[in-house]
């Protein structure tokens, strides 16, 4: 039987962990060393979801800042205003509320002030609605695998042209159960297909994302630095894996599969879920953190 549908937020939240380990530090650190000038800093979080590339990178700049959180579902929006109130709140900061899209946050031991609003919108439609040029950087998780490589090209264009600088982390390269059995392979190769399925906008960079934006930054003349960032996903996080079978359960449904191919899927589904039950399946997920900033 298939699974009910869950929601984007529960996800977003239950792989916020998972992201934080995977984070390259190397990567980080050179990204907070490029910054170490500047006294207060402007952000744009792309594709924001419930907050959590926002949640994880506020801490870590030194700096006073100011975030503009930009995503397209309205309710995701307001989730990571609460999300981002309620994190504020367990660290003992201060918090206050301007208006529902907007909140300021004090942390009294560093004296650090950030200030975070949201925007319903695309971030294709970014440079047509900020001022890019004001924008010291603009960051993301986990977004540009839907994008196609024409759509990365020219919104990154107008980034680099506006002297921004670019932190996309955890862009999606790969995956592997542990342990591995003879239809794992079938399965994620269909997986990573559904990602570049053709879509009314265009075939998405799926898979091939990180190696796709690493190409058009360097060919756009940016200096960019690239490492990797693995989910660890062991045998008890249940959760995790189950959200995992869901996603591929519901992707694979999608595709024009044989009828050998649909048969296959359902046992093969069954085999790894009693495998979760049991604690008994392990699961690697691989990425690409890339940071890069105008020449
Ligand atoms: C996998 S989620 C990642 C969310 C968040 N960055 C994180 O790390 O938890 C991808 C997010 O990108 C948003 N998104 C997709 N296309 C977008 C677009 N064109 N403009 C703004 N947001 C977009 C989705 O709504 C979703 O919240």
């Amino acid at each position: 039987m298939r699974e009910k549908i869950i929601f984007e937020s529960d996800w977003l939240t239950e792989r916020y962990a998972f992201d934080v380990a995977a984070r390259n530090k190397m990567l980080e650190q050179r990204c907070l060393d490029f910054f170490t000038k500047k006294e207060k800093l402007f952000l744009l979080d792309v594709g924001s979801g419930t907050g959590n590339n926002t949640q994880y990178l506020m801490q870590q700049f030194p700096q006073n800042q100011e975030w503009i959180l930009v995503e397209q579902d309205a309710s995701l929006c307001e989730k990571s205003i609460a999300q981002l109130q309620q994190f504020a709140q367990q660290n003992n900061w201060q918090v206050q509320q301007i208006n529902p899209q907007k909140i300021q946050l004090y942390i009294p031991t560093s004296k650090k002030e950030i200030r975070i609003q949201t925007l319903n919108a695309s971030l294709l439609d970014i440079e047509k609605l900020l001022p890019l040029n004001e924008i010291d950087l603009i960051t993301n998780s986990a977004v540009f695998d839907l994008f196609t490589p024409q759509q990365f090209k020219q919104w990154i264009q107008a980034i680099l042209k506006s002297n921004t600088a670019f932190y996309a982390s955890l862009n999606y390269t790969g995956m592997q159960f542990f342990p591995s059995d003879a239809y794992h392979t079938e399965m994620i190769q269909l997986y990573e297909q559904h990602m570049q399925r053709e879509q009314q906008w265009g075939k998405g960079m799926g898979a091939d994302c990180a190696n796709i934006m690493e190409k058009t930054l360097t060919e756009q003349g940016a200096t960019t630095h690239s490492q990797t960032s693995i989910w660890q996903i062991p045998q008890n996080a249940e959760t995790m894996l189950y959200f995992i079978l869901h996603f591929m359960d519901e992707a694979l449904h999608e595709m024009p599969l044989t009828k050998s191919q649909t048969k296959m899927l359902k046992y093969w589904l069954q085999e790894k879920r009693t495998q979760v039950s049991k604690q008994e399946l392990g699961l690697e997920v691989y990425h690409q953190d890339i940071f890069a900033y105008p020449s």
